[in-house]
């Protein structure tokens, strides 16, 4: 499961799914009974592997699975598509995080479950996307004519690429890209995804010069597990840090997303401005991926 496997009106279906969740969090409560879920991490994670527990054991269902591929039979040699093959018949659901971009569609195909992608290398993240739509749709009430600002290594940041890739499909929304320049989007993103679709956004990299324009800032980490050498990452690890001085210079409703983790990028002074609302966002995580499990199960619940 991709974000773009789902058409606007699906991504619809969810939010809404998710905030009756949030409203009504018992009628759910044992929707999952008898139901497993298997988080296949060959990935580090915390919000994404243990917001999916959260969800499954809040439906009432069951969790299995592994955090890291030492712990699992991937340190013998085990290729993807056969641990799949063996998790569809001990659980009945799957989301699987892979350092390699594709891993999860791969396994996808392979599989006698629906797989979700939670992170495939420096591609996509589907079910963050997920998260943020959710975060914006509660905290702003509308995805059209916003202008977003993405902030930091847009190269390698998967959630980047994954929300660009959703938001483009609301009218009047305008991208501000600010990173360096060795950290700018990748070059299928840019002529696929917003050139052939004539979206408007300019590539700076001077966050002070433009967030006053700003409705949401999108802050990322920059990736150090994606470079090639420590050198580089030195260098550019501190490109931008959002501080109390830079977020004077922000509208008064403009709101600050990061999918986290934070290293630099935000100082910690920022975390009591009412417009930083990244734990939050982490928060409505779990309600989305509530309404996923959900929806790939075809569960649904009467009113
Ligand atoms: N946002 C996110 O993917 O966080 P984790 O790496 O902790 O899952």
């Amino acid at each position: 499961m991709n974000a773009l496997d789902l058409s606007v009106e699906e991504l619809d279906d969810l939010i809404t799914l998710a905030e009756q969740i949030m409203k009504n969090p018992d009628k759910y409560s044992q929707c999952c009974n008898g139901k497993k879920l298997a988080t296949c991490f060959y990935e580090p994670s915390t919000r994404t592997r243990l917001s999916f527990e959260a969800a499954m054991l809040n439906l009432g269902g069951r969790v299995l699975g592994f955090s890291s591929a030492d712990s699992s039979s991937a340190s013998k040699g085990e290729s993807v598509a056969d641990t799949i093959r063996v998790i569809s018949s001990y659980a009945d659901i799957c989301a699987m995080r892979h350092p390699k971009e594709g891993a999860p569609l791969v396994a996808s195909m392979y599989s006698s479950i629906p797989v979700i992608n939670a992170g495939d290398g420096g591609h996509n993240h589907p079910t963050q996307t997920l998260t943020d739509l959710l975060t914006i749709k509660n905290l702003k009430g509308h995805f059209d004519h916003l202008k977003i600002g993405f902030c930091g290594d847009l190269k390698f940041g998967r959630t980047v690429h994954s929300l660009i890739d959703a938001m483009v499909r609301y009218p009047g929304v305008e991208f501000v890209l600010i990173s360096p320049p060795e950290l700018k989007i990748p070059d299928y993103l840019r002529k696929e995804t917003l050139d052939d679709n004539d979206i408007s956004y300019r590539e700076v990299n001077d966050l002070d010069a433009v967030i006053g324009d700003l409705d949401i800032l999108y802050m990322t980490r920059v990736q150090r597990e994606r470079f090639f050498n420590e050198e580089d990452y030195i260098r550019l690890k501190d490109s931008f840090i959002l501080d109390t001085e830079k977020m004077r210079l922000a509208k008064e409703d403009m709101l600050v997303l990061h999918p986290l983790p934070r290293v630099n990028e935000i100082s910690t002074e920022v975390d009591n401005d009412p417009r930083a609302v990244y734990f939050k966002q982490a928060q409505y995580g779990v309600y989305i991926r509530m309404a996923l499990i959900l929806t790939l199960l075809e569960i649904t619940v009467s009113s």
